[in-house]
């Protein structure tokens, strides 16, 4: 390690030591028991059931900062509305009228982008911070991983208020890691049934009989302030209940990719974070494939 790396890193361990309770949860040193333990168990339960929390994850003073400093960007939410299938997928008629591919429901949800969230921020503070990827990346078994290159998209804070619903849907990305930072009063609990769907068979019957109301094979998350979770969400249907305020469900959303070049299109850009940017058009313009998604 040169000079320069060595104090980078020094500066980056003090930083998130006061995030994270790096004594409880020495992630700083993955050849720590605690760490090789708690890994263990993410990569366990990740492949179980697609779904792994750390508890008080985030120091109680750190989450206070992470909290109010959402409620002062509020105002500057840009909230969107949509409905979607659960594959996110266009109607198409060729399946039959009962087909989940037909089952539309209203998504209202807003995002406080991060390009306004202010540089000193404790949650971008752990977010560009290489101690935690590397954490992140051994804790779901893939590496390298990178921080996003999106401005607006790259580390948001998702909110839903009073009468907002997340609904029910399968993931496109492989994997996305979340830390509460408030929840509501009442409503705004994640379910998912992990495993609904494999790679060679989309269950068509068992997806309908969640989206019908059947809780068999339905887990509730326990999700509290501070809580990380780690999830796959390919081949696990889930959403999050409609909240009820006061309070809202402010999560922040840290988004890591195996592709640190890849940013959003810029259609799906103004959709969910209210506007483009040149990075969003000149990427658009080298993308190396022309898939539709
Ligand atoms: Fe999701």
């Amino acid at each position: 390690m040169t000079a320069k790396t060595q104090k980078d890193y020094a500066l980056q361990l003090e930083r998130l030591a006061q995030i994270v309770d790096l004594e409880k949860y020495p992630i700083h040193d993955l050849e720590h028991p605690v760490t090789k333990e708690l890994v263990a168990r993410c990569r366990e339960q990740l492949d179980d059931i697609g779904c792994s929390v750390i508890a008080d994850f985030v120091r109680p003073e750190a989450q206070e900062r992470m909290r109010l400093e959402a409620r002062r960007l509020l105002p500057c939410i840009f909230r969107s509305e949509q409905e979607h299938n659960p594959y996110m997928t266009k109607k198409d008629d060729r399946f039959s009228s009962d087909h989940p591919n037909h089952y539309l429901q209203r998504r209202t949800a807003g995002f406080i982008n991060t390009d306004i969230i202010p540089a000193d921020s404790d949650m971008l503070a752990m977010y560009d911070n290489d101690i935690m990827t590397r954490f992140v990346g051994e804790c779901l078994g893939i590496w390298p991983i990178y921080t996003w290159a999106d401005p607006l998209a790259r580390c948001p804070y998702g909110v839903l208020e009073d009468g907002d619903y997340f609904p029910w849907h399968f993931d496109g990305n492989e994997f996305t890691v979340s830390v509460s930072v408030e929840q509501p009063a009442e409503g705004g609990i994640f379910e998912y049934a992990p495993n609904i769907r494999t790679k060679e068979d989309e269950n068509i019957d068992a997806v309908k009989r969640v989206l019908n109301g059947d809780k068999k094979g339905v887990y509730e998350l326990e999700w509290k302030p501070g809580y990380l979770q780690l999830f796959k969400g390919r081949y696990a249907l889930h959403r999050v209940q409609k909240v009820k305020g006061p309070g809202a469900w402010i999560t922040a959303l840290p988004t890591y990719m195996t592709d640190p070049d890849t940013v959003n299109r810029p259609e799906h850009s103004k959709q969910f974070y209210g506007r483009a940017l040149p990075i969003h058009f000149e990427r658009e313009a080298n993308r190396p494939d022309n898939l539709l998604d």
